[in-house]
């Protein structure tokens, strides 16, 4: 290289240099001023990056320090396109009781930083429809029961542990298995049969729903609005277009069954891809329904399949809770059948996975919120319009009101239902709503809380408690040294450790 290059080579370095300046701090002139709240890290605005480029890759360790730094006070820490403000307890009611107008539900991965949430499960909340299909799906879970158990049956059948689980204890992946049978039940329950038994749609879903352990590194460094440049490279882009693709042809397909089925009046199912047709009426678009259904089942399917896995982790280490549980599936189900009442009554096994959620939450941050207006909360702290919030959930399950709530405690809330019971009629024993797993509260934050608290909710508890009472039923699983493996977190997602081995042994 000559002089010439080298000169010019700098005079490019300096100028880039200076348009990147430039362009943070006119970023920081367009940000809501929170400078009355302490940031975790750096004060200072253009040092506050180093801590961004460190939240992409270390976000819960740096939310953990925050919140040990400032003893659970509020806080603020620096991503790469925006403050995030980590509230307390305190705050929760004003925010669950803000009009819609002053707070809104925030997409962590549009409106944060897309390092936040590799399961993009805020990112889906804000599809077409998607509230809609939660609602059907929530209404119709009493009809969905004998789909979701003869899948669940086909999924065991079809998995590697019914091929070797016959001759004694043997390894299998826990997370594998958790994604296989989630997918398979998930894709039962939205495109209905024969679709859902497709190969194709099997394996690509499970590639999608495997892909939140790497996403990718772009994704982590990169607002949401460049990602789309760079979207043609990640694998987990292929296989979207690929279900898309695979969608398009179920919609097509089942469309024409529907148009013959309402002249003979034969037809009647309950999966999503019949009521989203039915829905949209004669206006549909089937690329249209095709999209809906892909974001649905792989939001469905990453977080059913996180909380399952931790599930089946909390049962492989805690021996001392299957033979209650046991008793309590078989006698439900020798009475009622396998009925959504029947399920309603499995208090061991709700309180059960309940514990496991809240230990064990898939997300490490949740009710992200955005102030549309000035918002004061009652005592007094203020947040401008555009300030990002949400609650850090770990410490605030941690420090919970419950009784050490740090020691996992599989039957702590069946136990608080037997001593708050309201109901003593044995047909009609429904767990107090105030310990139930889908009952949201500042203290149980896996579903989120408020107005914004996930919606499919209802359904995906039921197709938990269904998957665990099977297992329970029909397998032992273990891990050799007893101990539950730790998790690994990836953005602001904790996930059960995919490396690790589980036993599992057919009863
Ligand atoms: C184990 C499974 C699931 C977990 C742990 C979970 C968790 C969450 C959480 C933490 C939120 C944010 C709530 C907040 O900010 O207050 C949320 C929102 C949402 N979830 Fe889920 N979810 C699950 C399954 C589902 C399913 C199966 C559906 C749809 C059928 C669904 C649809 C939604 C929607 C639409 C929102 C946005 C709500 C709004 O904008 O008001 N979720 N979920």
């Amino acid at each position: 290289m000559d002089l010439d290059d080298e000169y010019s080579s700098a005079i490019f370095v300096i100028l880039l240099v200076a348009i990147l300046l430039c362009l943070v701090l006119r970023s920081e002139k367009a940000e809501p001023n929170l400078k009355h709240i302490p940031a975790a890290g750096h004060q200072n605005y253009l040092l506050s990056y180093i801590d961004a480029f460190e939240f992409a890759f270390r976000g819960a360790l740096k939310l953990k320090e925050g919140f040990n730094k400032y003893k659970g006070s509020t806080f603020r820490l620096s991503l790469l396109n925006h403050w995030l403000v980590i509230l307390p307890k305190e705050y929760s009611e004003d925010l669950r009781k803000a009009s819609e107008e002053d707070v809104c539900f925030a997409n962590m991965a549009n409106q944060f930083d897309p390092s936040l949430d590799p399961i993009g499960h805020y990112e889906a909340a804000a599809y077409r429809n998607i509230h809609q299909l939660a609602r059907y799906v929530n209404q119709n879970i009493a009809f969905l029961i004998f789909d979701l158990k003869e899948e669940i049956e086909f999924s065991f059948e079809n998995a590697p542990v019914d091929g070797f689980a016959d001759i004694g204890w043997q390894e299998t992946d826990g997370v594998r298995l958790a994604i296989q049978l989630t997918t398979q039940v998930v894709n039962r329950l939205f495109v209905g049969l024969p679709f859902a038994r497709h190969d194709e749609l099997k394996r690509v879903s499970m590639e999608l729903t495997s892909d939140i352990y790497q996403p990718p590194l772009m994704e982590r460094l990169l607002p949401r609005k460049f990602i789309s440049i760079f979207r043609v490279f990640p694998s987990s882009n292929r296989y979207q277009r690929q279900m898309r693709l695979l969608m398009l042809s179920f919609v097509r397909v089942r469309k024409d069954v529907l148009n013959t089925a309402e002249h003979t009046g034969k037809y009647k199912d309950y999966d999503l891809l019949s009521w989203a047709l039915h829905q949209d009426g004669p206006q549909q678009i089937p690329d249209e329904i095709a999209f809906d259904l892909v974001n649905l089942t792989i939001t469905t399917s990453r977080m059913v399949s996180m909380s399952l896995a931790h599930v089946l982790y909390h049962l492989a280490s805690n021996p001392q809770y299957v033979s209650p549980m046991r008793m309590e599936i078989e006698s439900l189900v020798r009475q009622g059948g396998w009925s959504k009442e029947s399920i309603d009554r499995m208090h061991k096994v709700d309180s059960f996975v309940k514990e496991s959620m809240k230990l064990k939450c898939v997300y490490c941050i949740t009710t992200a919120r955005k102030c549309l207006k000035p918002f004061t909360f009652s005592n007094g702290m203020y947040l401008p319009p555009g300030a990002l919030s949400a609650v850090a959930v770990e410490p605030r399950h941690l420090g919970s009101t419950y009784s050490s709530p740090d020691v996992f405690d599989g039957f702590r809330y069946s136990r608080l239902h037997e001593q708050h019971r309201v109901d003593d009629s044995p047909t009609t024993d429904r767990m107090n709503s105030q310990f139930q797993l889908v009952t949201t509260t500042a203290d149980d934050l896996a579903w989120g809380y408020g107005r914004h608290a996930c919606p499919g909710r209802f359904f995906a508890a039921t197709v938990l408690k269904m998957m665990l009472a099977h297992v329970l039923l029909r397998y032992d699983v273990k891990f050799e040294n007893g101990v539950r493996p730790k998790d690994v977190v990836v953005g602001m997602n904790r996930l059960p450790d995919p490396s690790v081995k589980m036993l599992i042994k057919k009863r």
